[in-house]
């Protein structure tokens, strides 16, 4: 308590479509992004979970000429095959029970604007070869009908998966891959963002000030001292539900250490991997990431099922992750 709390430095922070930075990192790529918005280039986003892959879609289309007209998404780990065909491509009438009508898809509704495909390590195999004659001819069939339809669409696809990994375990068509990322860019995490953690805090804290619940205006050091240190594997998601929750559930005017989720305090759970990296005093880079990452949430994963009884809102919320982040790394452990 002795220790007077850390107070907002100054800063400049650039707004670039929803997205809020300091990070040269960052303003790299808001470049990029208005370039590649130039051209009418498919473009793949790649970023790990709550990078901003979402946030990037969405300015590549404003950001063009095609901004005047329609923006489309859709993800594709949300729905089975048949209905993210349907979803797509839309449908003729009598195509399938309950088809009662015809029903336009994503990508005649996005004719002449974007069609963003998120995560689109997703798509359904028996869907890629359908896509790809989309990106090769600007053309497709609705389900259960039998004449083509023309369309002109930009097409921004967003994945925290390397597609060429799937391309080798023969979950992901090579030509697919190459007609998609034909531009790609990178989101880089949160916490290569030079100076983009403590901005960004502050950022949200304006934020949520303004809701009128609490007013935080300084940082105990432990907090920061913690936030610094955490690999935040959900990225600007993961800091933003952290500081939310600590609006909710903390009072007065400085934020604590004990507000911030287990997790980020440094406090896995007894037993759990974190524990001995958080009781590291060395430098985090010292410890090999990859690895532990990839363990740590698995053992989150595990801990967030076992805590919420598997209540994928609760579970998603607990980590700091969207719903479908959350449904494909249960994918991936075989808990679906
Ligand atoms: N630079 C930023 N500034 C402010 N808010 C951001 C920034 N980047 C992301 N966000 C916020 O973080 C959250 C996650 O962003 P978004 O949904 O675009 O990430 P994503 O990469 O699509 O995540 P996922 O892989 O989990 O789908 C959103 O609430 C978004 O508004
Ligand atoms: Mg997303």
């Amino acid at each position: 308590m002795s220790t007077p709390a850390l107070t907002r430095p100054p800063q400049r922070l650039v707004h670039f479509h929803g997205m809020v930075t300091v990070a040269p990192q960052m303003l790299q790529l808001f470049e990029l992004v208005r370039r590649a918005a130039r051209s009418d280039a498919t473009v793949l986003v790649r970023g790990e979970s709550g990078t901003g892959k979402e946030l990037v879609a969405t300015a590549i289309h404003a950001e063009s000429a095609r901004a005047r007209h329609s923006f489309r998404a859709v993800n594709c780990a949300t729905f089975t095959p048949e209905l993210l065909a349907s979803e797509l491509f839309g449908h003729v009438r009598g195509a399938f029970t309950g088809a009662v009508q015809n029903k336009a898809g994503l990508l005649s509704q996005a004719d002449k604007g974007t069609l963003f495909l998120d995560e689109i390590a997703e798509l359904p195999l028996e869907l890629q070869a359908r896509l790809l004659r989309v990106l090769q001819q600007r053309r497709f069939t609705p389900v259960g009908g039998s004449t083509e339809v023309e369309v002109d669409v930009r097409i921004v696809s967003a994945t925290n998966a390397a597609l060429r990994k799937l391309v080798a375990d023969g979950r992901f068509r090579e030509d697919l891959m190459y007609r998609l990322r034909v531009v790609v860019l990178y989101l880089p995490r949160l916490v290569e963002r030079d100076g983009d953690l403590e901005a960004l805090t502050w950022h949200l804290v304006d934020e949520f000030n303004a809701r009128g619940q609490r007013q935080v205006q300084g940082l105990d050091p432990a907090a920061w001292e913690a936030m610094a240190r955490y690999p935040w594997p959900g990225n600007v998601r993961e800091l933003r539900n952290n500081l939310e929750q600590a609006f909710v559930l903390g009072e007065g005017p400085v934020l604590h250490l004990h507000e911030l989720a287990p997790e980020v305090q440094g406090q896995g759970d007894a037993g759990g991997p974190r524990a001995p990296t958080a009781s590291a005093e060395g430098p985090l880079a010292a410890v090999p990431q990859a690895m532990t990452l990839e363990e740590l949430r698995r053992q989150e994963l595990i801990d967030a099922w076992k805590a919420t009884g598997g209540r994928r809102d609760e579970m998603a919320a607990r980590l700091g992750l969207s719903r479908s982040t959350l449904y494909r790394r249960l994918k991936r452990l075989g808990l679906t």
